[in-house]
C-alpha cells in the first residue's frame, strides 16, 4: 500500500527496474514484458520513461506483449491501445518498435490473430513480468465477469458496465465506444513468471476487496490471481476503503 498513485507509479517502476537490471536481458535473451493501458498504469509510464532517460534503465532489450486492444478501432484512432501505448510510454524509451507486441483488432481473421499472439508468446519462452491493470468490476485485461479462469486470447464482448466507464476517453459517447475488445486470457496472466498489478482510487475499492478477501471466482476475474504463485498488488490508500 502507497499513499498515492504517484507513489504506486514509482514503486512499481523501481520495482521492475529492478527485476530487468537483475535478470541482465541480452538480444538472444530478451526481458519479456507485459503491460496494460488504462489511466492508472500511466504513473508507472512516467516514472518508467524517467529512469530510462536518467541511464537506469534500458528497453533495448525487452520485449513487450501488451494485454488487450479495442476491435474494428482504426490503428492511428486517439484511443486506440496502440496510439496510447506509443503517446504514453514507447515513443519515450529506447525499446526498437519490432520488439512491441500489440494485438491488431482489425485483423481480418480475429481468431488466427488471437492464436498467433499466444503462439508468439510461447516461443519467447513466456511472459516474465505481466504488469496488469483492472477494470472497475474487477476485470483483469478484458477478462470480463464471467470468463473462464483458463481462458487464452480471445475475443470478448465488452460488459455494458466497461463500456459506460470508457466512455469518458470518447468524449462521453456511450455509442463511440466498441463494443468488442481482443484480449490475452485469465491463463495467459497467470502462465507469467510473476504479475504485478496496479489498483488506485476509490472507484476500485469493491473490486479489490471482491478479489482478494472472497473466494477465487469468474465474475471478479482479478480473483485468480490468488492462484499464482508470484502476484503482487500495488495499492493507494484510497482503494485500500473497502478492505
Ligand atoms: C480497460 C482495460 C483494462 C484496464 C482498465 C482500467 O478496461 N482493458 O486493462 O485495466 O481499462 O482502466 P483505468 O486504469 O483507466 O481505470
Amino acid at each position: 500500500i502507497r499513499h498515492d498513485p504517484n507513489a504506486v507509479g514509482s514503486y512499481i517502476a523501481d520495482y521492475i527496474c529492478k527485476r530487468i537490471n537483475d535478470f541482465a536481458p541480452t538480444p538472444e535473451k530478451p526481458f519479456v514484458l507485459g503491460l496494460p493501458t488504462g489511466s492508472s498504469p500511466i504513473p508507472t509510464y512516467k516514472a518508467l520513461v524517467k529512469l530510462v532517460k536518467d541511464k537506469r534503465l534500458s528497453f533495448k532489450n525487452v520485449v513487450t506483449f501488451n494485454m488487450d486492444e479495442y476491435v474494428g478501432l482504426p490503428h492511428d484512432h486517439p484511443q486506440s491501445y496502440h496510439t496510447f501505448m506509443f503517446r504514453e510510454f514507447f515513443s519515450h524509451v529506447d525499446i526498437p518498435p519490432s520488439q512491441v507486441n500489440i494485438l491488431n483488432g482489425n485483423a481480418e481473421d480475429l481468431i488466427a490473430e488471437c492464436n498467433a499472439y499466444e503462439k508468439k508468446i510461447k516461443e519467447y519462452g513466456g511472459i516474465e513480468l505481466f504488469l496488469g491493470g483492472i477494470g472497475e468490476d474487477g476485470h483483469i485485461a478484458f477478462n470480463e465477469p464471467g470468463s473462464s479462469l483458463a481462458s487464452r486470447t480471445r475475443i470478448k464482448t465488452l460488459a455494458y458496465d466497461t463500456i459506460l466507464a470508457n466512455a469518458r476517453f470518447f468524449d462521453n459517447d456511450v455509442a463511440a465506444v466498441p463494443r468488442m475488445a481482443l484480449t490475452v486470457g485469465v491463463a495467459t496472466v497467470l502462465d507469467s513468471r510473476e504479475v504485478v498489478v496496479v489498483v488506485t482510487g476509490l472507484r476500485k475499492a469493491l473490486a479489490l476487496s471482491k478479489a482478494i478477501e472472497e473466494g477465487v471466482n469468474h465474475l471478479w476475474t482479478l480473483s485468480a490471481l490468488q492462484l499464482h504463485p508470484w502476484a503482487l498488488i500495488v495499492v493507494d490508500e484510497d482503494a485500500t476503503s473497502e478492505l
